[in-house]
This record gives C-alpha cells, sequence and structure tokens, in this order.
C-alpha cells in the first residue's frame, strides 16, 4: 500500500511510520519536518499537501494539539486553539482526501483516553477527542467506493509519561508497541466506523 503519515515524526507517528515502512511504502508529512510538509489547520495547504503525493492506499494522522488547563482560566482562543488543530485538522484531512484515497482505501485518526476518562484540565481534549469520534463514526456511512476509517484511542503512552503523566494520576502507561498495533489494525484490517481503543 501506499500510505500517507501525517505527524510522521511525532513521538505516535514516528513510531507507526516506521512499523507500516516494514511492509508499505509510507510518506511522511510533518508540519516542520517530513517528505511533505503540511499545516492541517489551513485546508489550502491540505489541498496541496495531497497534490504533492499523488495517489495513496491509506491515510494516518497522529497530529494535532490540545490545550490542556483549568476550565476557570481558558479563554475562548486557547480552547478554540484545540478545535482548530486536533478536531478540524483531522477532519480537513478527511474532507480533502475523501475522493483522492483509491478504492478500498482507509483514514485512521486519533482521538485519546480523554474523550471518555474525566481528568484535570482536560476539558478541551474531552470535547475534541469525543468530537472526532462521533465524526468517525458517522463519516463511515458515507464515504465512497469503500474507503473506510477508523479512530485510534490511546491511553497515555510509557514514551510520553515523563511529560503527560502529572495529567493521568493512576493511568498505567501503554507500550508505544501497542498502540503501533491498533493503527496497523485500522490500516489493514478490515474495520470500519470503530474506535479502537488501547488502554
Ligand atoms: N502521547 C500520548 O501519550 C498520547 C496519548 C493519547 C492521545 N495522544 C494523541 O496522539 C496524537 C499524537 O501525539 P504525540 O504524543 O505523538 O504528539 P507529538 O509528539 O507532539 O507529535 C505530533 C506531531 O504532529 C505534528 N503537528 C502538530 N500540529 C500540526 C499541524 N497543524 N499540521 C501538521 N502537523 C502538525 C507535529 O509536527 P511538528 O513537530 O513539525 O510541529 C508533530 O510531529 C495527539 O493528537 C495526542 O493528543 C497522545
Amino acid at each position: 500500500m501506499r500510505i500517507l503519515m501525517i505527524g510522521a515524526h511525532g513521538t505516535i507517528g514516528s513510531a507507526v511510520a516506521a512499523d507500516l515502512a516494514q511492509r508499505h511504502d509510507v510518506v511522511r508529512a510533518g508540519r516542520s519536518r517530513g517528505d511533505v510538509r503540511v499545516d492541517l489547520t489551513d485546508y489550502a495547504s491540505v489541498r496541496e499537501m495531497y497534490a504533492q503525493v499523488g495517489p495513496l492506499d491509506a491515510v494516518v494522522t497522529t497530529a494535532g494539539e490540545l490545550h490542556f488547563g483549568p476550565l476557570a482560566q481558558t479563554t475562548p482562543e486557547q480552547f478554540a486553539y484545540g478545535l482548530q488543530s486536533k478536531l478540524m485538522g483531522q477532519v480537513n484531512a478527511v474532507l480533502a482526501g475523501q475522493s483522492l484515497l483509491r478504492d478500498g482505501g482507509s483514514f485512521t485518526l486519533t482521538s485519546g483516553i480523554v474523550g471518555e476518562e474525566q481528568i484535570r484540565d482536560g476539558s478541551n481534549a474531552a470535547t475534541v477527542n469525543s468530537a472526532l469520534e462521533g465524526f468517525v463514526r458517522a463519516a463511515a456511512t458515507e464515504l465512497l467506493r469503500g474507503v473506510r476509517i477508523n479512530i485510534v484511542s490511546p491511553t497515555l503512552v510509557d514514551a510520553s509519561a515523563e511529560a503527560y503523566g502529572p495529567y493521568f494520576p493512576g493511568f498505567l502507561p501503554v507500550p508505544l508497541k501497542q498502540v503501533v498495533q491498533a493503527y496497523r489494525r485500522s490500516v489493514e484490517g478490515v474495520q470500519n466506523g470503530r474506535r479502537i481503543t488501547v488502554w
């Protein structure tokens, strides 16, 4: 398969890209690095990325940022940042790519456990992750030509435990290699419209 990996130089994306590259042709996309550069928050940039990359069988996104902070001090601008970055960024990748994927292709997006479990300072992450999961559930019923869509929802991964551990007291980090297998299941398997949890 020819696979576009967006966020390919991040913690999760670099591990997913390395795994998929063992069996497939992987094109790595990122904001500041990669075979192709893209800003997912800019629809023109997303369209330009697809024009540069050419025919694809699968698109995987592990890109997008959130706002973490106490609700009482959160500004509308901070909240909107997560909506524009992680939510609309991944939705943009589907909107612009849906007619370009080969028949039977697939999208795999990323949400996270905060879409389901409460954590301190997590209102933006909860909103964005839940919205993405709703989007995937609905979009699966509308994508044409056998194109599938799934979303991987990891808990805290071991490789990020030092950075984000304080937000997740009592959450057992999962090995990054286990998260990688969820993306493989989505890309190489038959599931459609599913949230693949890794926790
Ligand atoms: N790490 C965890 O424990 C964990 C757990 C659950 C869910 N998640 C979710 O998984 C996703 C990936 O997490 P991660 O830890 O791998 O993040 P990460 O290391 O920060 O990597 C994210 C990548 O996305 C790229 N990116 C960010 N904004 C972008 C944009 N607007 N356009 C294009 N590329 C953009 C970044 O590129 P640049 O470096 O070039 O800016 C970066 O390489 C996130 O959505 C996160 O919420 C992570």
